[in-house]
């Protein structure tokens, strides 16, 4: 049998704490795709997988590929992964966690010198949150060959396109396509996660089951009024454009509160030009909505995407508005989640299966193998904040569930 380390959660955990050190700001962690922070966590990873006899790689797209070859080389890969990148100020185990108990896994059979009868790889995507460009999963599109070039032109909030940020991290444009996998060299695709929200807290479980990633919708809009003197412009002429963007905030909110588990969220607003003294001339906000159905979810898109066009022209503002990314919801695979059963039962841990309301790298990988994750208990929900927090214990009893999903891995039949 192939075993952890018995300290192996505290590893973990140092480990998340060790590439928190790799952020763009002083005092928070911030990294986003294509930065000095992600090329100095990528060779982190790399160093880790290497030090434990597994090779390692940097793709096309920026991923950290380690793989663990199986009995003979060239075998098709189980994937197992998560991402690198994080959102701003975020937690040290979104993504992270995944990469780390993978690596440790893998680890585990290399530490053993069990060649099983197929690869094993541990892919570290570099971009999942989606934070520099706007549309995110980049790393996981191009692994499932269903990277965009139309998405090269993206610019970051500095004017970089992506095609730019590619070639200063030095990657050589134009390879991305190489890093696509085909359906037949990948057996399935598994990720073990933080939960980030509370049900296995509630139900006072450390790991659970996820049956499927819901989908999402994600927009930018843009809206352009007439900046003025904040003293003397009467209130019945202005054409403020934070008011429309603040009506447009408050429409997604009354559209996504009572739909079951439909969700709208306006994270982003700037505002130009941006003075005590002066009525807003230009607004620039996001939406991002997710539901686990996507008729229901793209149902809300377009009623958002109505009610903004109806409040801009009411208040004689002009909008311009762009779906920058429509990810559908993506079921777990039956057959991968009996698998997760039987390695949580064969740890003494209770079966138990739950959604997930946040997106993850699976979403894509779906287009070239079944998916399947693993969720760990996180303190109180809290993700996407530096509060993020989960134990050695709970971290320990998920990667010990991943290490028997994958040792007892069969193929489909
Ligand atoms: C990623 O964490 C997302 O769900 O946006
Ligand atoms: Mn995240
Ligand atoms: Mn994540």
């Amino acid at each position: 049998m192939v075993e952890l380390p018995a300290d192996i959660g505290d590893e973990l955990l140092a480990r998340a704490a060790a590439l928190a050190a790799f952020s763009e700001e002083e005092g928070a962690l911030t990294r986003r795709f294509l930065t000095p922070a992600q090329r100095r966590a990528s060779a982190q990873v790399m160093a880790w997988m290497e030090a434990a006899g597994i090779t390692a790689r940097i793709d096309p797209i920026g991923n950290v590929i380690g793989r663990w070859e199986g009995v003979s080389p060239g075998l098709p890969a189980l994937i197992v992964g998560s991402h690198l990148d994080t959102v701003r100020d975020a937690g040290r185990y979104d993504g992270m966690l995944g990469v780390l108990a993978g690596t440790a896994c893998v680890a585990a059979l290399a530490r053993a010198r069990q060649r099983l009868p197929f690869a094993v790889e541990v892919i570290g995507f570099a971009d999942e949150e989606g934070v520099r460009f706007g549309t995110g999963l980049l790393g996981s599109h191009a692994v499932a060959g269903t990277f965009d070039p139309a998405w090269l032109a993206l610019r970051d909030a500095d004017g970089v396109t992506l095609a730019e940020a590619l070639a200063a991290y030095g990657l050589p444009l134009g390879a991305i396509g190489a890093a696509a996998r085909r359906r037949s060299d990948v057996l399935a695709y598994l990720e073990l996660h933080i939960e980030q929200g509370p049900v296995l807290e509630r139900a006072g479980l450390p790991v659970g089951i996820v049956t499927a990633i819901n989908g999402a919708t994600r927009m930018t809009v843009a809206i352009a009024g007439t900046a003025g003197h904040a003293g003397t412009v009467p209130m019945a002429g202005r054409r403020d454009a934070l008011a429309a963007a603040a009506e447009c905030a408050l429409a997604v909110e009354a559209r996504c509160r009572s739909d079951g588990d439909l969700v709208g969220t306006v994270g982003t607003l700037a505002v130009r030009p941006g003075a005590i003294n002066v009525i807003p001339g230009e607004a620039r906000f996001t939406v991002d909505v997710r539901a686990s159905e996507d008729k229901r979810r793209r149902s809300a898109a377009d009623d958002i995407l109505a009610a903004n066009a109806a409040i801009a022209a009411r208040r004689g503002v002009t909008l311009e508005q762009r779906v920058i990314h429509d990810q559908a919801a993506a079921p777990c695979a039956p057959w991968l989640m009996q698998r997760i059963e039987r390695a949580m039962r064969a740890e003494g841990l209770t079966p138990f299966s739950l959604p997930s309301g946040a997106g993850h790298d699976g979403m894509t990988m779906q287009a070239i193998a079944d998916i399947a994750m693993i969720f760990v208990r996180c303190a109180g929900g809290i993700s996407h904040n530096p509060a993020e927090a989960i134990t050695a214990a709970d971290a320990a009893a998920g990667t010990r569930v991943l290490l028997r999903t994958i040792a007892a891995f069969e193929p489909r039949a």
